[in-house]
């Protein structure tokens, strides 16, 4: 199964920031998993965010282990050799989806506009992170851009939370919906691994209900 595919199966995708990787990376890729969620784009927010990557990946096999808020091609580099099955940019960087494409690794770079979209599809992408969402016109906007590009599936990120995570996973131009509500700062520092699985199966159960029921 293709990576796309992969991240669309599981349908929500926790946006970390690991101050402490030797601690709490381990812990919280067991907790992500047990709640449904095997799936992580792990931010350079925060400096170790390699071994973050390398740290959760060795507790969780099985688990999609991304990268985020990368910014140059350092960061992919480093994500790379940590064993980073995916790179999430901000913004559109051309260098930088070019310098993915030849590495051979998935690349969601942010877009939000039609400059940002034409911009995509001179590289054949197919999927989009669409950043920030909420504050960039969320849902309307997202559907009003899929006119003229129903080439692209997106994943917004940005304001997604419990409460609006089902509008947004039942758009079919939607394939997973990011977010850091499940992995907050408190949730992570206090090491509430119980809580994050709980958020994990309720972000789920909502995408399966979306699914199925439209
Ligand atoms: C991201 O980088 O995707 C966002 O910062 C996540 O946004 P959120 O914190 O509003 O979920």
């Amino acid at each position: 199964m293709d990576i796309n595919t992969r991240v669309e199966q599981i349908g929500v995708v926790p946006v970390i920031k690991l101050n402490n990787p030797e601690r709490d990376a381990a812990p919280l890729a067991k907790a992500l998993c047990a709640g449904g969620v095997p799936i992580a784009e792990v931010t350079f927010r925060a400096a170790g965010a390699d071994t973050a990557i390398k740290l959760m990946k060795e507790a969780c096999p099985e688990m999609l282990c991304g990268a985020g808020t990368v910014m140059t091609t350092e960061h992919i580099d480093k994500a790379i050799a940590a064993g980073a099955e995916f790179i999430v940019t901000p913004g559109f960087d051309p260098e930088l989806v070019a310098y993915c494409q030849e590495k051979g690794i998935a690349i969601y770079p942010g877009c939000t506009t039609p400059t940002d979209y034409h911009a995509a599809y001179k590289f054949g992408l197919k999927v989009l992170k669409f950043f920030p969402a909420e504050q960039s016109g969320g849902l309307a906007k997202i559907k009003a851009m899929s006119a003229p590009f129903p080439m692209f599936k997106v994943m917004p990120t940005g304001g997604i939370s419990l409460k609006n995570l089902k509008d947004y996973i039942k758009c079919p131009v939607i394939c997973a919906c990011g977010g850091s509500y499940m992995v907050t700062a408190d949730l992570i520092d206090n090491g509430k691994w119980d809580e994050i699985t709980a958020l994990c199966r309720q972000s789920v159960e909502i995408v399966k209900e979306a699914r199925n029921n439209g």
